[in-house]
């Protein structure tokens, strides 16, 4: 168990699409869900992907205790989400604020699909099937989009609502993401 470095903004490795797993229930892959709750838990965000410690495969982790970052946030479950598919459920889309580890200290606003429905494995290789709305929607979505080397900034349709997260929302929310 380790907490690992994460790479940031300008990182090309943050750009390339991601693998998907082959083998589940390894040794290996169990070891990178516990680097990756480490990680998250000591930034206190609320997911990360495994791109973001620059291990190009499809994992995702996200929820689980409210995140400081998101302090309003409903609670999501936790969970470990491995080669996602993501379905969206209509055409209602949603602006809400954004912020990510890798690009620390900011937030934008970014609209997402307000319903969908996900698919995917746990680190056995269970099957996830799961609706999600509102926060956990975002939060499947901005995590997803890491698998894909998006980042949230290129999906900010307005760049006048991007910046500083202690300029935007002074003395509400931590700056040091
Ligand atoms: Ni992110």
């Amino acid at each position: 168990m380790a907490v690992r470095e994460v790479i940031r903004w300008g990182d090309p490795r943050l750009l390339q699409p991601a693998r998907p797993v082959e083998r589940f229930d390894t040794p290996e892959l169990h070891a990178l869900v516990r680097d990756l709750e480490d990680t998250m838990a000591a930034l206190q965000g609320a997911g990360i992907a495994a791109p973001q410690i620059a291990v190009p495969l499809q994992v995702v982790i996200f929820g689980g205790a409210p995140s400081a970052r998101y302090p309003e946030a409903p609670a999501v479950p936790y969970t470990v989400l491995v080669n996602p598919v993501l379905e969206p459920l209509g055409n209602h889309m949603e602006e809400g604020w954004e912020g990510c580890l890798s690009v620390p200290g900011m937030r934008g606003l970014v609209p997402r699909h307000h319903r969908l429905r996900y698919r995917g494995r746990d680190a056995c290789g269970a099957p996830i099937e799961r609706l999600a709305e509102g926060f956990h929607a975002r939060l499947v979505q901005h995590e997803c989009d890491h698998l894909a080397g998006i980042l949230y900034p290129m999906r900010v349709r307005d760049l006048r609502h991007f910046g500083f997260t202690d300029v935007l929302f002074p003395g509400q929310a931590p700056a040091d993401d």
